[in-house]
């Protein structure tokens, strides 16, 4: 179920190089070690119950074939302890809305996409590594475009989060969550991204996650 999506040298091969990892996180220590991941809130989106496909992919929502709607997003990063070192066998778990704008396994019963999965999870590898591949989130009202993600690290202290897109910063910089974060807790919680435009565009993210 916890199938590895992409591997490591797959996902560089996509990105066209590793220089920008190697970079952000270069730059993360330059300034004393990483920025522990701020802790968000949960949000009452949580799914009451987990859907029966709950892999990686969020956009193939069990043995449809069919994908879910929305520009395509691969989002990867390390899970690592404050001192940079990576974390492997920990839990992370990711949730968002669909295209429209609605959580699913909620009892929501506003306009979905049944073929968006909604949530899935996955464990790091032993090098730390996470990746998702999901479509861009929806908008609803009060929020800027984000993802809810939720690591337990084993011997670390379960972590509920937030993550932000770097492209939205001006909706960022209204959303409420977003604002009461420090200039590095915002850092370390905001997407860096680059997209490819196409027959349907998609966007690469990458964050990693430091927990306490
Ligand atoms: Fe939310």
């Amino acid at each position: 179920m916890h199938k590895p999506m992409l591997s490591r040298r797959g996902l560089l091969a996509q990105l066209g190089c590793a220089l920008p990892i190697v970079g952000l996180t270069a730059n993360a220590w330059a300034q004393g070690g990483p920025t522990v991941t701020p802790r968000q809130t949960e949000g009452p989106f949580y799914p009451r119950q987990k859907p029966a496909d709950i892999d990686n992919d969020l956009t193939a929502f069990g043995t449809s074939s069919r994908p879910a709607v929305g520009d395509q997003l691969t989002v990867q990063g390390r899970v690592l302890d404050r001192s940079g070192n990576p974390i492997p066998g920990a839990r992370v778990e990711f949730w968002h809305c669909d295209t429209h704008g609605t959580y699913h396994h909620v009892g929501s019963d506003g306009q979905i996409d049944q073929y968006f999965q909604g949530y899935g999870e996955m464990l790091t590898d032993v090098e730390g590594h996470y990746d998702f591949r999901t479509i861009k989130p929806g908008i609803y009202p009060g929020r800027a475009c984000h993802i809810h993600f939720k690591v337990f690290a084993p011997g670390h202290r379960p972590l509920t989060s937030q993550m932000y897109f770097d492209t939205e910063m001006e909706a960022n910089l209204r959303d409420g969550i977003y604002r009461r974060l420090s200039e590095a807790e915002r850092k370390a919680v905001t997407l860096s991204t680059s997209s490819r435009s196409g027959r349907q565009s998609s966007i690469e993210g990458q964050l990693d996650v430091v927990v306490a």
